[in-house]
């Protein structure tokens, strides 16, 4: 049997699309394995900064040393950093097997029957399969779920739609994803009917920019955009205990989404809301069309909707132009907000962007200590608001066994955060009161107080 081993770098959406690649290819017949055993290793790549394509390029040319040894190993580059570098990728590798961009996951199979067919190893290697055109209707294939067996998939990704049409001027996603199109309401809710019957109990829903969701396609229906018409419907599957998404944009909460987050208690107590800079002057430089009022006015209105709301950000430094006095908006509107967790970055070059021709790059080091600064501003913030929690009992959805110690499970309160808490495994699924007994700055510990 062909073993296959599917290595995943970068966002929710990759680890997504690898599911969907690995369900394509047990269906027919291949199996999906660890490392040591596969003959056929995949990496399934990111581009959002230089550290994440040196990491997948680094492991390729080491894979394909391994060649030497092992002669009938395939190895293949799929997803975003194939679609961004394309053939030009085959100067550093040229023994690359496959080469598939981000529109063709779905032909991952047909691909390698193709090349197993002519190639066992023996003979000269046959060229490498590149595929890495656009396809029409692309967004509508990533829908193939992990069988569910024994272990139901409590928490489920769907991906709704693909692609950007923002044009951050920092970012290569457009490139990477193309245009932005969306999958059919209709679609999407078949598939989360068939996870909530499987035992799924918490969606989340994944887009490049899912606020856009349909926004092209469909139409607004009593004033409501297709995502939050979308998100009621599922809202409505009565085995549904929650509603999550990633990645939204601000621009995309217009007062449906605001009011969502009263109406819908299933989307919980959490948001995502990338802001990126605190600096008007930045923003603009980065093509994000809001102002830092604009932004703060908005968190106003969503703890207006839901006053329990945990919000997280994601912030890039050291952006071309970032003055000290453009960083310090930045750190003020982090204290202001008072963001309980962030996604940080340094600025990373991406050839092709608009912002890599800009002049005034930031230099490393620059970079490196507002970094820094903020990191231990958000770890002041975690922990205090972490232990604000003990001796509170919160609702925890049961996801999954801690990997130590026995007994342990572990969760997600309805702000987000991480739990552990000791509960027979029989609890697996279910909505749990659990009195939070201890805090770290990444996670809590409690008991169970009652279960459902
Ligand atoms: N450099 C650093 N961070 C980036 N991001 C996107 N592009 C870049 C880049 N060129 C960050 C943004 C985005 C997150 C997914 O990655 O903050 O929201």
């Amino acid at each position: 049997m062909n073993r296959v081993y599917i290595k995943t770098y970068g966002c929710q959406m990759n680890e997504r699309d690898s599911e969907a690649v690995a369900s394509l290819l047990r269906a027919r017949g291949y199996a999906i394995v660890e490392e040591a055993e596969a003959d056929i290793i995949l990496l399934n790549t990111c581009a959002v900064r230089d550290l994440a394509e040196q990491k997948a390029i680094g492991k390729a040319a080491h894979l394909n040393k391994r060649k030497r040894h092992q002669p009938k190993l395939v190895v293949g580059i799929l997803g975003c950093m194939a679609q961004n570098r394309g053939t030009d990728l085959l100067d550093r590798l040229p023994d690359l097997d496959l080469l598939i961009g981000t529109q063709k996951f779905h032909r991952v199979p047909d691909h390698l029957d193709n090349l197993l067919a002519t190639f066992r190893g023996e003979g000269p290697r046959p060229a490498t399969v590149v595929d890495l055109d656009p396809e029409a209707g692309s967004q509508n294939e990533i829908r193939g779920h992990d069988s569910p067996g024994e272990e139901a998939q409590i928490s489920a990704y769907v991906s709704i739609m693909q692609g950007c049409n923002m044009h951050c001027t920092f970012c290569i996603v457009p490139k990477t994803r193309g245009e932005e199109r969306s999958r059919p309401i209709d679609d999407i809710l078949r598939e989360a009917e068939e996870l909530v019957a499987h035992g799924t109990r918490e969606i989340t829903l994944l887009g490049q920019i899912v606020t856009s969701y349909g926004r092209r396609e469909f139409p607004m229906v009593d004033g409501k955009t297709p995502f939050v018409q979308l998100l009621e419907k599922l809202h409505a599957l009565p085995q549904l205990h929650r509603i999550r998404f990633t990645s939204p944009h601000p621009s995309g909460f217009k007062s449906d989404l605001i009011a969502a987050y009263r109406d819908l208690p299933k989307l919980g107590e959490y948001v995502h809301l990338p802001v990126q800079s605190g600096s008007d002057r930045i923003l603009r430089a980065m093509n994000r069309p809001y102002t830092r009022d604009v932004y703060l006015r908005l968190i106003e209105c969503l703890r207006e909707a839901q006053p329990k709301l945990w919000i997280s950000t994601d912030i890039i430094v050291g952006f071309p132009g970032e003055t000290d006095e453009d960083f310090a908006a930045t750190r003020d509107l982090f204290t202001t907000v008072g963001f309980d967790m962030a996604y940080l970055f340094k600025y990373s070059t991406r050839t092709g962007t608009p912002a890599a021709e800009m002049p005034d790059q930031v230099p490393a080091e620059v970079a490196e200590a507002r970094h820094t600064e903020l990191i231990a501003l958000l770890e002041k913030r975690s922990m205090a608001r972490h232990q604000e929690l003990v001796g509170t009992t919160l609702e925890v959805l049961a996801q999954e066994t801690a990997r130590r110690p026995a007994g342990r499970l572990q969760g997600r309160t309805r702000g987000y955060r991480k739990v552990f808490f000791d509960a027979p495994a029989r609890l697996l699924g279910e909505l749990v009161d659990v009195r939070i007994t201890s805090a770290t700055v990444a996670a809590l510990n409690g008991e169970v107080v009652t279960s459902a």
